[in-house]
């Protein structure tokens, strides 16, 4: 192996968590690689969730990695919680006067490849990663294969996997590419895009006695909806009039808009969390660290938030030499992650209707849906998670 770049963070993954990484530490001087085995294409158009934090969006817009969040994201200071046939809000600027951003993750991500790109960041797309090594030592590697096919290796001072949830990196860290804590769930949304005007001002979390959906927004003129549905489903197998006849039970009395739909995907759902996120000199964040079910959209929210933690931990690390802060990212990092896990997996079985449902669980559910909606407490506690805690510092 004679091909080598040399570098002082090796960042395998360019999605948020990596690409944003690699913006906060050349904010701080710090150079980096960035490799990616997708092709700027495929990163671009991956449909994911649409919903960004309040912090995100400050972290996004204050370092310089955005400007268009704050233009093209729309505010949402609420959303709606349906179930019996009744919409009730959950007013996130009277009960903890913070709000979320509906700024789609594709968005986001041009503009992080766009603003690295022109500050002239090291940043190699159709690479793959194939192992990381020296974790424990001070010039931890990874080797890898180029786009034409060609090996080569980046000694760095530090390598990160932001490397997504078939990361490659976690190998090293935890000894086992599948090592962590699990949950499988036996339900998946059915998501589309479709043609239309919205059919709310603000998005619809409705729990039915069909399943649940989820009523959301992209556009003045281009809808997203998910439907609860079986893992196993075939997105292709069902009529257009079948899609919108199951949407239309699912929000049970309030009437969607409908209209062409252009895409159609399955999302499985998934609650993961590494058995460890550092080794020596490598760590793992966002989606490589953590997988979250897509109600309440905390996933790159929780990439973010690792991302500000491991920027502080780095600039101690690589510009003053001291390590008390990388020592100390996992634990503060796991708190936030595990508030997270609950927050997700909470909202996803209050909302969702599992296939051997009882009646009796089914009433509990009605009761748990309206000990939230009838209590300052629980309306609280629902904004305060979904706009986000504070980012905490190390
Ligand atoms: C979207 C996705 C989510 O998982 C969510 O909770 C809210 C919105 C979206 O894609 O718009």
């Amino acid at each position: 192996m004679n091909d080598i770049t040399r570098t002082r963070v090796a960042i395998i993954g360019a999605g948020p968590a990596g690409l944003l990484l690699s913006h906060l530490l050349a904010n701080a001087g710090i150079d980096s690689v960035v490799i990616d085995q997708r092709t700027r294409a495929e990163i671009e158009s991956t449909i994911r969730a649409g919903i960004l934090e309040q912090g995100t969006v400050e972290v996004l817009s204050q370092s310089g990695a955005s400007e268009r969040v704050l233009v093209d994201g729309q505010r949402h200071d609420g959303i709606e919680l349906r179930f019996s046939g009744e919409g009730h809000r959950i007013d996130f600027a009277e009960t903890v006067g913070r709000g979320v951003w509906l700024y789609p993750q594709h968005e986001a991500l041009k503009d992080l490849i766009a603003t690295r790109l022109a500050a002239g960041q090291d940043l190699r797309f159709g690479v793959t990663a194939d192992r990381v090594e020296g974790a424990e030592t001070d010039r931890p590697t990874v080797h890898a294969t180029d786009a034409e096919g060609r090996p080569f290796a980046i000694e760095a001072e530090f390598v990160v996997g932001a490397d997504g949830s078939r990361s490659v990196a976690r190998a090293v860290v935890t000894g086992s590419s599948t090592g962590g804590y699990f949950r499988e769930y036996p339900f998946a949304w059915f998501g589309i895009l479709c043609e239309a005007p919205p059919s709310a001002r603000e998005l619809i979390y409705s729990n039915s006695p069909n399943g649940f959906a989820l009523i959301s927004q992209r556009s003045a003129t281009v809808q997203r909806m998910y439907l609860q549905c079986d893992p196993n489903l075939d997105p292709n197998s069902m009529s257009e009039r079948e899609i919108w006849d199951a949407l239309q039970a699912s929000v049970d009395g309030h009437e969607l808009i409908e209209g062409p739909i252009f895409q159609r995907d399955v999302l499985r759902f998934r609650s993961f969390v590494a058995h460890q996120l550092l080794r020596g000199r490598v760590a793992l964040i966002g989606d490589a660290a953590h997988t979250v079910p897509p109600t309440g959209a905390k996933g790159m929210n929780l990439a973010v938030a690792d991302v500000v933690l491991l920027d502080q931990a780095l600039r101690a690390l690589l510009l003053e030499g001291d390590s008390r802060a990388i020592d100390a990212f996992p634990e503060v990092a796991l708190r936030r992650i595990w508030k997270a896990q609950h927050f997700s997996w909470w909202m996803t079985s209050m909302l969702h209707v599992g296939p051997d449902a009882s009646d009796f669980d089914r009433l509990r559910q009605v009761g748990e849906l309206r000990s939230v909606v009838e209590s300052e407490a629980g309306r609280t506690y629902l904004a305060e998670a979904y706009t986000g805690w504070p980012l905490a510092s190390l």
